[in-house]
């Protein structure tokens, strides 16, 4: 009998980056990261009892072979026989999808490590005939999503999450993702992100050679202490409100993730030159009109806007002025902030 288990799961976009590793999978800084609304990865596992030259993993992406990422989940799911005792008994099928087009400027690790590490703990259930109490089954979700992709593991939780030891947040972990809940103030409460293509061509360098280069990095110190104060700071913020302080700390975290990258050895770079004059456009548009809005980066040229539900028309208008011939096709992504994953099977 073959049994069916589906889960949606969103990406993120990191605003205290997570930028160097160490042991299996740790993070050497806390990083903190907004949910996506609307992209989201899809994950369909099928699981029924293994017959004698089954093959253990089916895996298709919308609809297609994808030999490299079968092999790369197959060695995953291997890995995690401690976790999920259950998974040697079965064969798999797990069929996935994005909601979002591929080097989009989103982290599609995220949603789909996320987004499978969940329907495992859900199989892990299934099987066991018994429910994880909640708070335990997103902690392991969150964990075994960190093992696949270390941002993965803050996707499993909606709106803000910690990945990593943070001082005064006694139950943060470098092992998994915890939510933050504490009062954040309205105007992050429904924080709006439209992600401007600057250029979706494919990365010359993997986020995984990228952490690789924090190791002998002249400034790596400096950065995990940086990113240390810089959360201390944004948590503050988070409660309090202040729009300008906030821009202040992400905009400095995405231009040092940068920043990295162009003094690792070797250098190398993903903005584009209209990457910048987007940059420099927000800042001029911010400052002439006293509006809360900023920007951040992830591993590559495009764009987050982020800004308040509240001052979405104006912020509409200003892209459709001053970024649009910026971007590639003109095209952008309207997103926001979400709340987590969602069950649909
Ligand atoms: O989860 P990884 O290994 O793909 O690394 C993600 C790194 C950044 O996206 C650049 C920052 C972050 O914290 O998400």
């Amino acid at each position: 009998m073959e049994n069916t288990i589906i889960w949606e799961s969103p990406s993120n976009i990191a605003l205290i980056k997570y930028w160097g590793k160490m042991g299996e999978q740790l993070p050497c800084n806390p990083s903190l990261s907004m949910s996506l609304k609307a992209s989201v990865s899809r994950f369909e596992l099928s699981y029924s009892l293994k017959k004698e030259g089954d093959k253990d993993l089916v895996y298709l992406f919308e609809g297609k072979e994808n030999n490299a990422f079968e092999e790369k989940l197959s060695r995953f799911i291997a890995s995690l026989s401690n976790d999920l005792p259950c998974l040697g008994r079965y064969r798999l099928k797990i069929l996935s999808s994005n909601t979002f087009p591929h080097s989009a400027g989103i982290a599609s690790s995220a949603s789909a490590m996320s987004a499978l590490a969940l329907c495992l703990c859900s199989m892990q259930e299934a099987i066991d005939e018994m429910e994880m109490p909640r708070d335990f089954f997103l902690q392991k979700a969150s964990r075994i999503a960190r093992l696949g992709s270390g941002s993965a593991s803050r996707s499993v939780f909606g709106q803000y999450a910690i990945w990593g030891e943070v001082e005064g947040q006694t139950e943060s972990s470098n092992y998994f993702a915890i939510p933050f809940k504490e009062n954040i103030h309205p105007v992050f409460q429904e924080l709006q992100d439209t992600i401007l293509m600057i250029d979706s061509s494919p990365k010359k360098v993997s986020s995984t050679a990228g952490h690789g280069l924090m190791k002998n990095h002249p400034y790596a110190d400096a950065r995990f202490h940086q990113a240390r104060l810089n959360m201390a700071d944004l948590l503050l913020v988070l409660e309090e409100g202040d729009f300008d302080k906030f821009a202040r700390i992400v905009e400095n975290e995405a231009l040092s993730l940068h920043g990295l990258m162009m003094s690792s050895n070797p250098s190398y770079t993903l903005l584009k030159p209209n990457t910048l004059t987007a940059i420099d456009r927000i800042k001029a548009f911010r400052d002439a009109n006293q509006l809360p809005l900023c920007f951040t980066l992830d591993a590559g040229p495009n764009i987050h806007l982020l800004y308040p539900k509240a001052d979405e028309k104006v912020i509409q208008n200003f892209i459709q002025e001053e970024l649009l011939e910026l971007l590639e096709d003109g095209k952008y992504i309207q997103d926001g902030m979400g709340n987590g994953p969602t069950r649909i099977k």
